[in-house]
């Protein structure tokens, strides 16, 4: 290892040094089950992810439950002997991945897990499995060297995140009880640089629509019906051309409306990091950026909401030309949202935009397919103070403050139902392909982050 030793650790250190070679040799095991939760086939592989989970959680001296939901289940894992009057830290995390596809632009297999140039490459190595790991061994290391935690801690890890959430409000909901907690601990996000540890202070929301257009009965021959029958493809780009003014604003009547402006102090903040926009633009391959002028890449990614295309699908798309107009059309739609925009009332407004632009001849559906509320936390109080000292310990540098452009939609939950601050601590890196072919996670911020987030239950009691 390269790294040099945090002097405040060097008991835990000692153990995870030593254990380093099992702490990936298991990493690498719950990476090669595919626990694709979008996928009805991967249904088992979920549940074994799960069920694999559960296992370490209660080998390292958690008291463990997997709670099925309608959808994929949640494990529950506690540790409850801290001494009398001691916090609880409540440390959630997913164990679901995004598809794999498209495999064969992967450079080894998605779930064959690889290290190269340090960095390990498989589906779920950043979002989340790894992160997660890192909290799961970082509490193993305490138990291990210690016998014991200063803080109670609880655990929790849905199959469900990669598609909305769906059942964790409600299980958050019924479980409020036994989840209190002083503070939610989450590392399911990324760093803003390598080097530079991160405190998260905001996530955009989502709403994501699915827009059907529908025409005539049948696909019809384009020379003998088109001009004179409305095409559902146009239609539907006339439709999506109509959400956004040519200066990048959202053109949805009432967008805006619940857009509670970033503080001054935060905006400043954020134009403070050193941000690297020609390696952004050179990173992304495209030739230059766009989006609502006037503002900077950092502001536009974290503080303003979006409405974008993210699939579209019409009529004929397979080799050469082939004569067709396109019964139907449908595009995936979605919307970043930010505090205090909600998802529901976007819906309505997407619904009422739509229905206003649709022409006539063609029937035009808006289906909502999920959402998640945004979120902005103000950063003061202990399990803040004790994350700068513990990052700035493990990493040799005191952590900035981001925000983010995704969305983890139980968070707002946690704070509203739980009434705890959420730390966001992510260990992800720019460029990590989360959700893309060749997704990986530096070995070096897993063992940083591993001293990091085992120190963080010292400083939160010190
Ligand atoms: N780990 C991400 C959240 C995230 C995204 C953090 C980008 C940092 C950078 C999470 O797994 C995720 O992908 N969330 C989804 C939520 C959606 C399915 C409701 C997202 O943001 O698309
Ligand atoms: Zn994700």
């Amino acid at each position: 290892m390269t790294m040099s030793a945090p002097k405040v650790l060097s008991d835990l250190d000692a153990w995870l040094s030593k254990n380093d070679a099992r702490i990936f040799d298991e990493l690498f095991e719950f990476l090669r089950i595919p626990s694709v939760s979008a996928r009805s086939e991967h249904d088992a592989d979920t549940r074994r992810a799960a069920a694999w989970l559960h296992e370490k959680l209660a080998n390292i001296g958690f008291t463990t439950e997997t709670i099925p939901t309608a959808g994929h289940p949640v494990v529950l894992a506690e540790w409850r002997k801290a001494p009398a009057g001691a916090p609880t830290v409540l440390v959630y995390g997913h164990y679901d991945v995004q598809p794999p596809e498209p495999l064969e632009l992967w450079t080894s297999p998605a779930f064959e897990p690889a290290i190269r140039d340090g960095k390990l490459f498989a589906r779920g190595s950043v979002d989340d499995k790894g992160q997660l790991w890192i909290h799961v061994k970082a509490l193993e290391a305490q138990l291990a060297v210690r016998g014991t935690l200063p803080v109670n801690v609880i655990v929790i890890a849905e199959g469900e995140e990669e598609i909305g959430s769906e059942h964790l409000a409600a299980f958050v909901e019924k479980y409020a009880k036994r989840l209190a907690c002083d503070a939610v601990v989450i590392s399911d996000s990324a760093m803003f640089a390598p080097g530079i540890p991160s405190i998260l202070s905001s996530l955009r929301g989502l709403a994501y629509f699915e827009i059907t257009v529908k025409g005539p009965s049948s696909d019809l021959h384009s020379g003998s019906y088109g001009g004179a029958v409305v095409n559902p493809a146009m239609a539907l780009a006339r439709i999506l051309a109509t959400m956004h003014h040519a200066d990048g604003h959202v053109a949805i009547e009432g967008f805006y409306d619940d857009v509670r402006p970033f503080p001054d102090a935060v905006l400043a903040g954020m134009r403070s990091l050193p941000f690297d926009e020609a390696g952004f633009v050179r990173e992304l391959g495209v030739s230059a950026l766009g989006g609502e002028q006037g503002r900077t890449t950092l502001e536009k990614l974290w503080t303003r909401p979006t409405c974008e295309v993210n699939g579209l699908l019409s009529g004929y798309t397979g080799e050469g030309a082939k004569t067709v107009l396109p019964a139907k059309a449908m595009a995936k739609v979605s919307c970043r949202l930010v505090p205090d925009q909600d998802p529901a009332v976007i819906e309505r407004l997407m619904k009422a935009h739509v229905e206003k632009v649709a022409p006539a001849g063609v029937q035009v559906a808006v289906q909502p397919l999920h959402g998640g509320k945004p979120w902005r936390a103000d950063l003061d109080g202990r399990v803040f103070d004790a994350a700068r000292r513990a990052l700035a310990a493990a990493f040799g540098r005191e952590p900035v403050i981001v925000g983010e452009g995704g969305s983890i939609p139980v968070v707002g939950d946690f704070e509203r139902v739980l009434k705890a601050p959420v730390l966001l601590v992510g260990f992800g890196l720019p460029g990590e392909n989360a959700h893309a072919p060749d997704e990986w996670i530096s070995v070096d911020n897993v063992r940083r982050g591993l001293r990091a987030m085992a120190m963080l239950l010292d400083e939160y009691v010190a």
